[in-house]
This record gives structure tokens, sequence and C-alpha cells, in this order.
């Protein structure tokens, strides 16, 4: 007879969530700051400099980002981001829980979401076009041929949509799941389940190998 059990590890490491906290505040204050920029020309001034402040914690922050990718050997590297054979299940599996609504069980991973993964790679991608094109087009607005703001502007709605379809997703993970996805990114710590034998019932020891969850794309009854 097994029972599921918690067990509680760190997995995201203080850079990697100063740098992700950093980047929401800068992307949520240049999305709406772009949308008041174009809309309310009232407000235009104010919207610009606000733009431009945010503009400047998102280059920041996606410094210390691209400098974790190149330096940590832990789940903030680039090697992280790279789906391996197992992640293909846990993609699928994801897509059975997002197109179902929650209804289908939400499968279980390591640290960064299995079908999220390249998701994740395009966005820095994205992020580091518009730092690029916003810090030179004021001065420079076209390079090798390329009319910056112009690229600028067809880049953003890319990172609305992301943000969106993220903040969705994981408040739907948070919700539907039973592991407290979100207080991860805020304290570090993500909870596995995992199956072990029934204390009393004809053991009185029970263990589970920390490295068993260390597959990119672990599901619940991996452990047995
Ligand atoms: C404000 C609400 C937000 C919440 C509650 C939130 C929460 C989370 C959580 C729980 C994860 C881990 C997901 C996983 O297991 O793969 C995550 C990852 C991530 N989030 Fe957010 N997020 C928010 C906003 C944003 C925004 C606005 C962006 C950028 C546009 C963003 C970019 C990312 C990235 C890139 C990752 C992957 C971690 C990494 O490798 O850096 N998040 N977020
Ligand atoms: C998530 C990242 C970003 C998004 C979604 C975004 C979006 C936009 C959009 C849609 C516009 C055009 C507004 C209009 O139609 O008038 C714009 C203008 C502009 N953006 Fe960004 N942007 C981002 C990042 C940046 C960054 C990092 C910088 C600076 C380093 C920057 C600097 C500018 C500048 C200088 C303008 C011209 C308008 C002005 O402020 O006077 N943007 N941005």
């Amino acid at each position: 007879m097994e029972q599921p059990a918690l067990q509680r590890k760190y997995i995201w490491p203080g850079m990697l969530r100063l740098a992700h906290w950093g980047m929401a505040l800068a992307v949520i204050v240049l999305l709406v700051t772009a949308w008041l920029l174009h809309w309310t020309p009232t407000v235009a001034t104010a919207a610009s400099d606000y733009h431009q402040i945010a503009g400047a914690l998102l280059m920041l922050s996606l410094l210390l980002r691209f400098w974790l990718l190149l330096t940590d050997r832990t789940v903030a590297g680039w090697q992280a981001l790279v789906p391996s054979r197992q992640s293909v299940s846990g993609m699928v599996a994801m897509l059975r829980f997002y197109v179902t609504l929650g209804g289908a069980p939400l499968p279980g991973w390591y640290a960064h979401n299995p079908l999220w993964m390249p998701i994740y790679t395009v966005l820095f991608l994205l992020l580091a076009v518009l730092s690029l094109t916003g810090f030179f087009m004021t001065e420079h607005p076209v390079v090798l041929g390329v009319y910056l703001p112009s690229l600028h502007r067809s880049v953003a709605p890319l990172v609305g949509l992301f943000t969106f379809a993220h903040i969705i997703a994981v408040v739907m993970h948070d919700a539907r799941g039973k592991l407290a996805d979100v207080s991860g990114m805020l304290n570090g710590f993500r909870l596995f389940e995992i199956k072990q034998p029934e204390i009393g019932k004809g053991t009185t020891e029970h263990r589970v190998s920390l490295d068993s969850l260390k597959v990119k794309s672990w599901r619940p009854g991996d452990d047995e």
C-alpha cells in the first residue's frame, strides 16, 4: 500500500527569483505604459518617462538572467531550458491539462514546466530584441535597413500574449494542482508528491532518492 507524501526542496536560486520578479514588474509596467503611449496622448509624456525607467529595470534583470544562463550549473543555466526526451510526455500531459481546463491531472516536473521550457527561451530572445531596439531607436531609427520603431512595435504584442498566458497558466497550476507553485517563485522551494510505503504496515523505514527527482519531467509515481 502506497501513501503520497510531500517532499519540499530548494529549487529556484535567489538570483533567478530576483531576475524573475525584476523582469515581471518591468514587463507589466512596460506593457501598461506602451498602451498609454499609444492610446492616451494626454499622458504620453509621463508614460514615456515611466516606459524608459521600466526599460532600464528590464535590461538589468535580463542581463542578470543571461549571466545566470551562461554561468549557472543548476536550474538557472541554459541546460535547464533544453527539453529532454522525458519532457515530451510531460508536454503532452500539460496540453491535456490545459485543454480540459484543469480537469486532467497536472503532471509533476522538477524546475521549469516542460511545455513552457522552449517558450521561456523564445521570450528571452524577444525581450532582448525589445531592449536593443528600445535603447537604440531614438538615436538610430534605422540599423542595417531595419526600421527599429516598427520592429519594437511588432514584437511588443507577443510579449503581451506571453504575459497574459503565463499568468493564467501559473494561477491554474497553483489552483488546480496541490503543490503551491507560485510560492516556489517567491521562497525558492518546490513541493514534490512522492509515493512511499505506508508507515506501520510491514515497514518502519521509507526512503526516497532526491536524485530520482532530478529528471526534467518527473511525474507522480516515477519514484516507485
Ligand atoms: C505577476 C505574476 C507572475 C507570477 C505569479 C509568476 C510566476 C511564475 C512561476 C510560478 C514560475 C515557475 C513556472 C514553471 O514551473 O515553469 C514562473 C516562471 C517564469 N516566469 Fe513568471 N510569473 C509572473 C509574471 C511573469 C512575467 C510578467 C514574466 C515576463 C514577461 C515572467 C517570466 C517568467 C519566466 C521567464 C519564467 C521561467 C523562469 C526562468 O527561467 O527565469 N513571469 N513564473
Ligand atoms: C516588454 C518590453 C517592451 C514592450 C512591450 C514595449 C512596447 C512598446 C510599444 C508598443 C511602443 C510604441 C507605443 C506607441 O505606439 O506609441 C514603445 C515605444 C517605445 N519604447 Fe518600448 N517596449 C518595451 C521595452 C522597451 C525598452 C526596454 C525600452 C528602452 C530601453 C523601450 C523604449 C521605448 C521608446 C524610446 C519608445 C518610443 C516612444 C517613447 O517613449 O517616446 N521599450 N514600446
